[in-house]
């Protein structure tokens, strides 16, 4: 089998390659399908998923059964000020690939996110719920999941949401680092969600590419909390003495007027993976205490 994984630096990228050198996750082994699997992880230097021309050719002389993209432009606030960019990002490149997937024969992931949701309803979404994203970022990724689905009929579009992998920046080690310096932090805590570790959700990808149950996915960790209960679960697994101080995203948005709109209840559940290849996502407090264990190690 030949892999393409696009956005090869990126926190998904990085945990789709370690997982599938190593044939297991944190949480298990990955099917058997993928034993000896050649895999090509591609930059932007590499491919620039936004030129269509240079993503035909590529993925044509390529030979590749399965292609997953994980490059995004996920700056939620930079998105907020440059949507075009965001969109071919985000919305046409996508496209780009699902197109070239399925002239070649192959398989696509697409994956996408809690914000292309609202956030007005205080229960978990499922696949089939109605979106209306608040965001340039939720916007034009929902964009992107409709291009994917019209472009290529082996698609899978996968939800996540508040990822954190051992490469490349996120919510947790921006925590570790403020909690290091300082004596608190003051963190939004009515906006809730699921906190995911990238290495599961590589782990959950894996197994929904091997099966021909094309569709829109949810997942995420198991549990909803607000950011600031993240950073407090953050501050104390990696034994930090920072005060978390709680905010409201109005007091936030005040703060820093260029900051995005997000939704205030995005938490997803993961029926569909409940439904098909089984819900292996853990809870999220123990996910995030397995990264905080395995991070020194993996920053070397
Ligand atoms: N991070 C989150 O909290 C979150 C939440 C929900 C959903 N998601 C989704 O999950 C997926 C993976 O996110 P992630 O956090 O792993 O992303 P990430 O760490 O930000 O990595 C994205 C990668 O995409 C690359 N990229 C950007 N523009 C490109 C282009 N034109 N051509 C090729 N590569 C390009 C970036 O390269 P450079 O570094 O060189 O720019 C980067 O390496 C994305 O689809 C994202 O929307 C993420």
């Amino acid at each position: 089998m030949r892999i393409l994984v696009t956005g090869g630096n990126g926190q998904l990228g990085n945990e789709l390659q370690r997982i599938l050198r190593e044939g297991c996750s944190e949480i298990g082994s990955i099917p058997a399908v993928y034993a000896n699997a050649e895999v090509v992880a591609t930059d932007i230097e590499t491919l620039d998923i936004t030129d269509a021309d240079a993503v035909m050719a590529y993925v044509a002389q390529g030979g590749f059964d399965l292609i997953i993209n994980g490059a995004a432009m996920t700056n939620v606030d930079g998105c907020e000020t440059a949507e075009d960019a965001a969109y071919r990002v985000n919305a046409e490149a996508p496209g780009n690939l699902a197109r070239a997937a399925e002239v070649a024969g192959a398989k696509f992931v697409q994956v996408s996110t809690d914000y292309v949701f609202p956030g007005t309803e205080p229960e978990p979404r499922v696949e089939d719920d109605p979106t209306g994203p608040v965001s340039a970022y939720g916007r034009t990724k929902l964009a992107g999941e409709e291009r994917s689905l019209a472009e290529c009929s082996r698609c899978f579009v996968v939800r996540t949401a508040w990822l954190y992998g051992y490469v490349g920046k996120n919510f947790v080690k921006t925590m570790m680092r403020l909690g290091t310096d300082r004596d608190e932090v003051t963190v939004v805590d009515d906006q809730l969600g699921n906190p995911t570790s990238a290495n599961d959700l590589a782990h959950e990808i894996l197994k929904i590419a091997a099966t021909e149950d094309y569709g829109v996915y949810h997942c995420t960790n198991e549990g909803t909390c607000s950011w600031a209960d993240f950073a407090e679960a953050v501050m104390e697994g990696a034994g930090l003495d920072c005060a978390v101080v709680r905010c409201t995203s109005e007091e936030y948005a005040a703060a820093n007027p260029a900051s995005a709109r997000r939704p205030a209840y995005s938490s997803l559940r993961n029926k569909r993976l409940e439904g098909t290849v089984g819900n292996e996502m853990r809870p999220w407090r123990d996910a995030l205490s397995t990264y905080l264990k395995n991070l020194p190690e993996m920053e070397g």
